[in-house]
């Protein structure tokens, strides 16, 4: 899947930004912690390692290779993936606005892989999973948030990510398909758009 790229926007670093200082502050991820951004896409992690570093150690994976490379250049100090291996075994996996992209059936299969890599005790940390559609999102999006409509207006006019699949899951959707490895509670609020939510899940 190709990703609409807007390394340079700032608005976008403004947001990531916001959105890793709320990870920072949720106390959810602990200093000796090594965490796991899955689907990582271009990174929404600072690069300067030594001003942003509140856990042990990061491991960067995507489906898309060229966002691989991309992430390579961005953070020679953290781990890029070309795959999960069996070897890897983490405290956090981090999945933000990723879910929406994944089929029912494979996201079943993906918890069982989580569930997998994490280590006991371990948690995933799902965030930015839309509520609409994303034709109505796009529309509520106009009111609540100018910046975003415009970023995602380039989004729906560019074709190849008109044609990349969308699939809302509820929360309900997404209790079911964890409960055999986890267990879950709403997530403290790490969502800047107001159309999005997330959820926490504790490895059984
Ligand atoms: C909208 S981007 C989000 C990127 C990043 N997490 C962020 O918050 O900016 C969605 C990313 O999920 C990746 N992705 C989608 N399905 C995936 C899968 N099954 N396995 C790994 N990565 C996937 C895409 O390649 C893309 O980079």
């Amino acid at each position: 899947m190709h990703i609409f790229k807007e390394h340079k926007n700032e608005y976008i670093k403004t947001i990531n930004q916001k959105l890793i200082n709320n990870l920072r502050t949720s106390g959810l991820i602990k200093k000796n912690d090594d965490v796991l951004d899955f689907g990582c896409g271009i990174g929404i992690w600072d690069s300067e390692k030594s001003t942003s570093v509140f856990f042990h150690d990061l491991y960067l994976y995507d489906e898309n290779i060229e966002n691989l490379e991309f992430c390579k250049k961005k953070y020679p100090h953290y781990n890029i993936l070309n795959n999960l291996n069996d070897n890897l075994h983490v405290n956090v996996i981090f999945v933000n606005s990723v879910i929406q992209y994944i089929n029912t059936n494979d996201l079943e299969k993906l918890f069982d892989k989580f569930a997998s890599i994490l280590k006991n005790d371990g948690i995933v940390i799902i965030s930015d999973i839309p509520k609409y559609s994303r034709i109505l999102e796009y529309g509520l999006t106009f009111f609540s948030n100018f910046n975003l409509f415009k970023i995602q207006t380039r989004q729906l006019l560019s074709k190849s990510y008109r044609k990349t699949h969308y699939y809302l899951h509820s929360f309900d959707e997404l209790i079911m398909l964890s409960q055999k490895k986890f267990t879950y509670s709403k997530n403290k609020n790490l969502d800047i758009n107001s159309n999005r939510y997330s959820v926490l899940f504790k490895k059984k």
